[in-house]
């Protein structure tokens, strides 16, 4: 049983790397979560000069919703890049895992500066960041400029034969964005970055929750996973290069689904920020079982792309769902979910029993979705 992968010529013992953001400004979070399972990082998105107007960090930064996202509007660099050049890189090069380079692609010479440099200290890749969604509101959005794209591609492969992963977000271009990227000898797309511009209003104030101007913020975590994997399905019908699947990854069957929309490996930010490193130990114990379970999948690596030519066709299936009498333990919360009156609580002495009227049923499976997984009582007949 496998973990290992690769995202072009960058070698992972595991597919979890540590997202770009403000937990990896420095290497000691990853120095942390690399002992749980994380096999390599990228760092905060480094910028040669971090312009005056963003060393005044705009505060409050981050407002956690429905406790497993988040509303942020980061903006400036907490540190100066040379704290990688002049300690970071190496730290993490100590443990044997890769280390990413992230770039904030605005500045075209910027980035040429910074990989003279780290490319003197043999970094394993570059992620070129173009989609901040709240910088991209503010500055210009650079996730749909593939006039700024190109220029950025033949400007930074022309100096450096180092990998060039971009980062990308979710938008109506997010297709042409890439393939451009790609024929520029772009190594890698990694997707999705923050979704947005978000907002979260105090209703105790009636003003913003995030103190940036305009209110807005990129949205991260759980709320983002369907879009993310959406992207990455997308992507991986189009491209030749790998792709590298991030947003709202929490847990072991997030990574599993990634790794089956086609991503090569996956990036984590939201959920390590907000639970700690030890989250990859979660995530880890979850693949190793998964595996166990499915010997038919010698490694990883053979979950990539499974979705592939499954997607094609509608897949109807007009049968009631079925529930499962011995876990289901009453709460009622599918008869809540039902709007068409098609579950019944049947009192029975000793324990209530639910009965699935089947001419009301129209198989929408919401109780199947509402049915708490620790029960996991209804099954879809799917
Ligand atoms: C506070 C914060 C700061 C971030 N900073 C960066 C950054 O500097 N560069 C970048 O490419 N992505 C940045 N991101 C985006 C993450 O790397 C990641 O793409 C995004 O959060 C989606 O993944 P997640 O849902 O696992 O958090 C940041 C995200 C957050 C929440």
């Amino acid at each position: 049983m496998s973990l290992n992968t690769q995202i072009g010529n960058v070698k992972l013992q595991t597919p979890l790397l540590l997202a770009s953001g403000y937990i990896t400004e420095t290497p000691e979070f990853f120095l942390k979560a690399q002992p749980h399972g994380c096999s390599g990082m990228v760092t905060r998105s480094l910028r040669l000069h971090v312009p005056p107007e963003r060393t005044n960090v705009p505060a409050p930064r981050y407002s956690v919703f429905d406790q497993d996202s988040m509303l942020n509007c980061e903006w400036g660099n907490e540190k100066p890049w040379t704290d990688w050049r002049d300690r970071g890189v190496n730290q993490v090069k100590d443990t044997g895992c890769p280390i990413i380079i992230s770039l904030s692609g605005r500045n075209l010479d910027d980035c040429c500066d910074l990989i003279q440099t780290f490319d003197e200290m043999n970094v394993d890749a570059y992620e070129v960041n173009v989609s901040c969604s709240h910088s991209g509101a503010l500055h210009g959005n650079l996730n749909v400029d593939l006039v700024h794209l190109q220029q950025l591609m033949e400007k930074i492969r022309g100096v450096t034969v180092t990998p060039i992963w971009i980062k990308l977000s979710y938008s109506n271009l997010l297709i042409a964005m890439a393939k451009q990227a790609e024929e520029l000898g772009a190594n890698a797309i990694v997707c999705t970055n923050s979704i947005g511009p978000g907002m979260l209003i105090d209703t105790k104030t009636a003003k913003p929750k995030l103190g940036i101007k305009g209110g807005g913020g990129g949205v991260t975590g759980k709320a983002i996973f369907p879009i993310a994997l959406w992207c990455v399905h997308q992507l991986s019908q189009t491209l030749a290069i790998p792709i590298v699947g991030c947003g709202g990854i929490f847990t072991a069957d997030n990574v599993i689904q990634m790794l089956m929309a086609g991503a090569s490996a996956v990036q984590l930010y939201t959920a390590p920020a907000l639970k700690g490193p030890s989250v990859f130990d979660q995530i880890m114990i979850g693949l190793q079982k998964f595996l166990a379970k499915n010997p038919q999948y010698a490694s990883v690596e053979e979950l990539i792309g499974l979705v592939a030519g499954r997607t094609n066709e509608h897949q109807f299936s007009s049968s009631p769902p079925v529930v499962i009498e011995k876990k289901c333990t009453g709460c009622g919360a599918c008869i809540q979910a039902c709007a068409f009156d098609a579950i019944e609580l049947i009192s029975r002495p000793g324990k209530n029993a639910l009965a699935v009227i089947k001419n009301n049923c129209i198989s929408c499976n919401a109780c199947v979705g509402v049915c708490p997984p620790k029960f996991n009582a209804i099954k879809a007949s799917f």
